[in-house]
């Protein structure tokens, strides 16, 4: 037996019924706020992500899933959208004449981690990417898009956890501050935040999770700090946005987030439902990386915001939701009492007019006896059961209402 590959799943079942669900909600709020759909490939050239993500980031250092093809390319299974999307975007000349775009995806991604709840070797996420705006409105608007995708979900135990990172300068000089602060602490810190300390972002060490660093991060610079007038004003802007619309916020000094494009606004929403999720566990995250396009092409420039949300996360933080909500059921069970060609016959016809109707219809063909049938229709949860039995000679059949345990003999012709 070949078994599925560590940190994949399957779906099946009544969990393919919910995670369609889920890409339903996603698709219409995505459609209440008018972003396009767009769908990019599954693998991209490696220095795609060196340079989108940053070599120094955990996901392109460590997670990726890279191989050299046939004439020695090296190539990567996407590990997140934002890059791809940008590549998309400047190939095919969406962002020339300084034209807005409102993209978002659904799409499978991997990464090489050490699989658990809600982490997975290949995951789907729902990303969304909005070129050519630069006010905080729209910061604020894109957070909305990821706050009302939680509430059409019914998830309650939440955080939007938010923090500016400033600009390029601000971070160049809160770079020099925490370094030196590290170098003072480095005897007290992990092989895994020294490690990071060491490629030269160190940024990157509030990355870790585990205790110790945190202990000795605690009095760590912060950014909020070190960042500039300009960039201070445009974040309590954003707060007073916020604020204004009723949106709760905290705010995360120590949000850096993981990858290397953003700057100002970074923002996370975090699950708060330990017994879904396990400690706190972020579904949603995202910022502004205002320099991504030009980093990728020299020639452009495009201010640009978004946010991915983790799928299978989403569906652990909307279980009850989607247990509620999400069920298989079938309008008619069309079953044969004796498999008899006749009733066969007059089972097909059935069948094919009720979808002409637009119901949904299953029919049973076997030789199973008519007790059985029963029973697969109510475990299929079937509303109707039809009954092609010896009344066929008169052009009649019997239907069962399971719901409410009614039953007719209706005219086939009438059907
Ligand atoms: P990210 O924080 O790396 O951001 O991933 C976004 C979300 O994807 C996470 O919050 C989590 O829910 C989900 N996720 C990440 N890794 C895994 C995994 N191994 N298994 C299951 N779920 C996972 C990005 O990817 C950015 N591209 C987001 C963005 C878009 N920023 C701007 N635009």
């Amino acid at each position: 037996m070949i078994n599925k590959i560590k940190g994949t799943r399957d779906y099946y079942g009544l969990e393919t019924l919910r995670i369609q669900e889920v890409f339903n909600k996603l698709e219409e709020v995505a459609g209440k706020y008018s972003l396009e759909k767009v769908i990019t490939p599954t693998m991209e050239q490696t220095s795609l992500f060196d340079k989108g993500v940053g070599t120094t980031t955990d996901v392109v250092n460590k997670e990726m899933f890279t191989f050299k093809d046939r004439k020695d390319r090296s190539i990567s299974l996407k590990p997140e959208g934002t890059a791809s999307i940008v590549r998309m975007a400047i190939e095919n000349k969406l962002l020339d004449n300084n034209q807005e775009q409102d993209l978002y995806y659904i799409s499978q991604m991997f990464r090489y981690e050490r699989p658990q709840k809600g982490r997975q070797r290949e995951f789907y996420q729902f990303g969304v990417e909005r070129f050519g705006k630069d006010d905080s409105y729209s910061d604020v608007e894109t957070i909305m898009i990821a706050l009302e995708i939680i509430k059409e979900l019914n998830i309650d135990k939440y955080e939007l956890q938010i923090n500016t990172i400033g600009n390029s300068e601000d971070r160049k000089n809160y770079n020099q501050a925490l370094k030196e602060f590290v170098e003072s602490k480095i005897d007290e810190l992990s092989d895994y935040a020294k490690e990071k300390y060491s490629t030269g972002n160190v940024m990157r060490i509030f990355d870790s999770k585990i205790e110790s660093d945190l202990l000795a991060l605690e009095g760590a610079p912060k950014i909020s700090e070190y960042i500039s007038e300009e960039a201070k004003a445009r974040f309590e802007e954003i707060q007073n946005l916020l604020t204004k619309n009723g949106i709760q916020y905290v705010v995360n000094g120590n949000l850096v987030r993981g990858l290397d494009y953003y700057n100002d606004l970074v923002f996370e929403i975090v699950s708060t439902d330990i017994e879904n999720l396990g400690s706190k566990s972020t579904i949603i995250g995202g910022g502004r990386y205002d320099s991504l396009v030009n980093t990728l092409d020299e020639s452009k420039n495009s201010p640009a915001i978004g946010f991915a949300i983790g799928i299978e996360r989403l569906m652990l933080a909307a279980k009850d939701y989607l247990e509620g909500n999400v069920e298989s059921a079938i309008d008619y069970f069309v079953a044969v009492a004796y498999p008899e060609p006749e009733m066969k016959e007059v089972a097909l016809e059935i069948s094919k007019s009720l979808r002409l109707k637009g119901q949904k219809v299953k029919v049973d063909f076997s030789k199973r006896k008519l007790q059985k049938k029963y029973e697969l229709a109510e475990k299929d949860n079937s509303t109707n059961i039809v009954i092609i039995g010896n009344e066929i000679t008169e052009g009649k059949v019997t239907i069962k209402n399971l719901k409410n345990n009614t039953s007719e003999v209706k005219l086939i012709k009438e059907i």
